[in-house]
């Protein structure tokens, strides 16, 4: 297996200075820039993490300044509202949160909703039919964008099988190894259960994706911004050794946990961005 993918994750840059800040985080050796994505655009999300990051009009601008692959992590409970635009704006991978299709993140918080007078189990997140998932992935696809699924450090590795099991499966599996929301966590050293079983279920993940790469240029160097998406879609599975994702916590003291777990591709927010070389770090 090629070396694991290292994905800064820009949460943790100074994002008055995102273009730069991707610039440099790629120039030190990223492979992939982790763009977590907490928005709220009406009452319907927002909620899915009790915090707001950025949205689509940030990685429109800075699909402006480089051409790296950015691996957009959804933190929203209305992920189908947002291919389209993610696709237009230039998103790279579109990775969504398994949660959302269990009416588990309420969209009004208890407090609205006792001063509604209503009772907040009665009101939860339009449901997203597991048979609804094909739809969303095939969505993304078709947005030239590849589709990856995470779940919470609390969901079931299970709750991710029939993502992968159907007949449009989604291309990687992102393991939370904190809680969603905020960078600078402590690492989860229990959720490596989860990347272990995971690998152990799906050894050829990765070896379904691969294939001939020897025409190919660098992994570096794939994602051409004057080349439509949907052309950089068709070629990153030949180029990408990935499938596994882990994120929250993870430096130099976690990485060889994850590593030897299965994980293939690093987010790393806090440890790359707070170091004094972040080039020796990643
Ligand atoms: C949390 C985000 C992570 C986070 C990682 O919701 O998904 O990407 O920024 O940051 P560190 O590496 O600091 O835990
Ligand atoms: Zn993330």
């Amino acid at each position: 297996m090629p070396a694991a993918k290292i994905a800064p994750s820009m949460l943790s840059s100074d994002f008055a200075n995102l273009a730069s800040e991707a610039q440099r985080m790629l120039t030190f050796g990223a492979d992939w820039l982790h763009m977590d994505i907490m928005i709220k655009i009406d009452l319907q999300d927002g909620h899915f993490v009790p915090n707001l990051t950025i949205g689509a009009p940030v990685i429109e601008s800075l699909r402006k300044h480089t051409k790296a692959y950015l691996d957009c992590h959804l933190m929203v409970t209305n992920p189908l509202d947002y291919v389209e635009v993610f696709g237009k704006a230039g998103a790279s991978g579109f990775t969504f949160h398994v949660e959302v299709s269990k009416g588990r993140n309420i969209m009004f918080t208890p407090l609205i909703l006792n001063e509604l007078g209503l009772d907040f189990r009665s009101l939860m997140v339009r449901e997203t039919p597991a048979d609804n998932w094909q739809e969303l992935v095939k969505q993304i696809k078709s947005k030239g964008m590849r589709p990856g699924v995470a779940l919470k450090p609390g969901t079931p590795i299970e709750e991710v099988y029939p993502l992968l099991d159907g007949e449009n499966p989604v291309e990687m599996v992102l393991v939370m190894t904190v809680e969603p929301g905020f960078g600078g966590q402590k690492f989860m050293p229990d959720m490596m259960d989860k990347v272990r079983t995971l690998r152990e279920k799906y050894p050829k993940l990765d070896i379904e994706l691969l294939n001939d790469i020897s025409h190919l240029p660098s992994p570096n160097s794939y994602a051409v911004t004057s080349t439509p998406f949907s052309h950089c879609a068709k070629l990153m599975p030949m180029v990408f050794d990935w499938g596994l994702q882990v994120d929250g916590g993870l430096g130099p003291s976690t990485i060889e946990a994850a590593a030897a777990a299965g994980a293939n591709c690093i987010v790393a927010g806090s440890s790359v961005f707070g170091a004094a070389e972040p080039a020796k770090k990643i």
